[in-house]
C-alpha cells in the first residue's frame, strides 16, 4: 500500500494505538504506538531540530506493524514502501535501516553502502525508537505534527517531479 497524502497518512497514525509495547522488552511499558511515534518524533525534534526528515521518520517508523498486523518480518521495508511516494527517497531510507542491528550498519558503511552521515542519521532515530517507549510524557498531538509532514512531502514531491532528478 502506497500513501498518497498527508491526510491518509494521518488517518493511518491516527488509527495506530493500543499494542504497542516495546517490542523487546520484558517489562511492557504501557506506552501505546500512537504515542510511541509521537515520543519517537519527539525526541528526535528535540535532539535534530532543523532535521524535519529525520523526525518525521521517527513518527511514521512503525506503520508497517498496521498495515500488516502480526507478521513481524519485513515492517520496516513495509513501511518505508509506503511513505516513498508521499515523503521521499531520504525519509524511506532511515525507515527501512532503522531496523538493521548496529553491525549491519557498520558493514554498510565499511561496504561503502552507507556515508557516515546517513548511520549518524539512522542511530539517532534507533535511539530514539528505543527511548520512545516512557509511560507518562507528553509528546503533543499527532495534528501538531500535520505541517511538518505537509513540508516534507511537498518537498519530497518537488525533488521527485523535477526535470532530470
Ligand atoms: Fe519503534
Amino acid at each position: 500500500m502506497e500513501l498518497r497524502s498527508v491526510d491518509e497518512l494521518m488517518d493511518l497514525l491516527h488509527a495506530c494505538r493500543g499494542g504497542g509495547t516495546a517490542p523487546d522488552r520484558d517489562r511492557g511499558a504501557p506506552v501505546d504506538s500512537r504515542e510511541h511515534a509521537l515520543q519517537t518524533a519527539a525526541l528526535l525534534r528535540r535532539g535534530r531540530p532543523a532535521d524535519k526528515e529525520l523526525q518525521v521518520a521517527g513518527l511514521v517508523h512503525a506503520i508497517g506493524q498496521l498495515l500488516r498486523p502480526g507478521d513481524d518480518t519485513g515492517h520496516a521495508d513495509l513501511a518505508a514502501d509506503s511513505v516513498r511516494p508521499l515523503l521521499g527517497e531520504r525519509v524511506a531510507r532511515l525507515v527501512r535501516l532503522h531496523a538493521l542491528g548496529a553491525d549491519d550498519l557498520v558493514r554498510m558503511h565499511a561496504g561503502g553502502w552507507a556515508d557516515a552521515t546517513l548511520v549518524e542519521d539512522v542511530l539517532a532515530l534507533r535511539h530514539a525508537d528505543e527511548a520512545g517507549w516512557t509511560p507518562g510524557v507528553d509528546a503533543g498531538v499527532l495534528e501538531d505534527w500535520r505541517t511538518v509532514l505537509e513540508l516534507v512531502s511537498d518537498r519530497a514531491r518537488a525533488t521527485h517531479h523535477s526535470p532530470g532528478a
